[in-house]
């Protein structure tokens, strides 16, 4: 499948930063780190691979404007342009010597996220969508599992910690879901999570407390796969709240049924 233009620039820009990202991760024990909050780390290649995304993507698109998450938000002269970058989505398994972390790019126009590339330097797994044209794991189109019953299911959630959520109530919601399901995974990263949904291998997935970078472009890709997507309650309003469900339309619903159980 031919990538359009506006893809390429995308793809571009995460492999060179991916690249960067690589050589970090091979030598873990020289990056420099330090403490956003409590269990909160960045590290220089956050902000390396942060610097090369968008210095690669001003030089294709100078007018779109950008919110990223260790820079923050800028305006551009396009005000109905934005990217929406996440640098490195996973940085505590980084920093662990984890191979599970991505680089995640989205492009908003107007209200609606138009493309979203996740991208995986160390499986060289590269996820596309583009509105309407379909997502991909590299070359190959991407539907959502078609498994119809919650029980036969593998579901991806993030769980909080030090510092971030609401510990018991996401006790009770694990509660509600794990009693139901094939097997729970907690990756560490929300890009990944929402890809691997895209790709059929994860049946659903919830998370709360996320930011707009961490879900943009899986929304997107979860849709053109074929999923469904929704806020805690069932609307639209995941960038807004930073909850979000998403699965094949019959396992969302479960899965929402089951959360709402635990609704405290
Ligand atoms: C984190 C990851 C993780 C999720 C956290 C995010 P970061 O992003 O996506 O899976 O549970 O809530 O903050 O900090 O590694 O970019
Ligand atoms: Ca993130
Ligand atoms: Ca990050």
């Amino acid at each position: 499948m031919a990538r359009s233009a506006l893809l390429n620039v995308m793809v571009q820009a995460a492999m060179k930063a991916g690249r960067r990202l690589s050589r970090d991760f091979g030598e873990l024990e020289n990056l420099q780190v330090s403490r956003k909050g409590p269990g909160d780390f960045v590290s220089n290649a956050d902000y390396q691979a942060e610097k090369i995304i968008r210095e690669e993507l001003a030089k294709a698109r100078p007018n779109f404007g950008f919110l990223m998450e260790e820079s923050g938000e800028e305006e551009g002269r396009d005000k109905s342009h934005t990217w929406i970058v996440d640098p490195l989505d996973g940085t505590t398994n980084f920093l662990h010597g984890i191979p599970m972390f991505a680089i995640s790019i989205a492009l908003k126009h107007e209200d609606r996220i138009v493309a979203g590339i996740i991208y995986n330097p160390a499986t060289d797994d590269l996820f596309t969508a583009e509105r309407g044209r379909g997502a991909f794991l590299n070359d190959r189109r991407m539907r959502v599992a078609a498994r119809e019953d919650f029980h036969d299911c593998v579901v991806a959630t993030g769980v909080p910690h030090l510092g971030r959520g609401h510990h018991g109530r996401y006790l009770s919601q694990l509660e509600a879901v794990m009693a139901d399901v094939s097997g729970i995974r907690r990756m560490g990263a929300a890009s990944l999570d929402l890809a691997y949904v895209a790709a059929g291998r994860f049946d659903a997935y919830w998370e709360e407390n996320l930011s707009p970078w961490d879900m943009a472009a899986g929304i997107l890709m979860v849709r053109e796969a074929g999923g469904f997507v929704s806020d805690m309650k069932g609307g639209e309003k995941m960038l807004e709240t930073g909850g979000i469900v998403a699965g094949n339309e019959i396992i969302r619903k479960y899965l929402m049924r089951n959360l709402k159980r635990a609704q405290v």
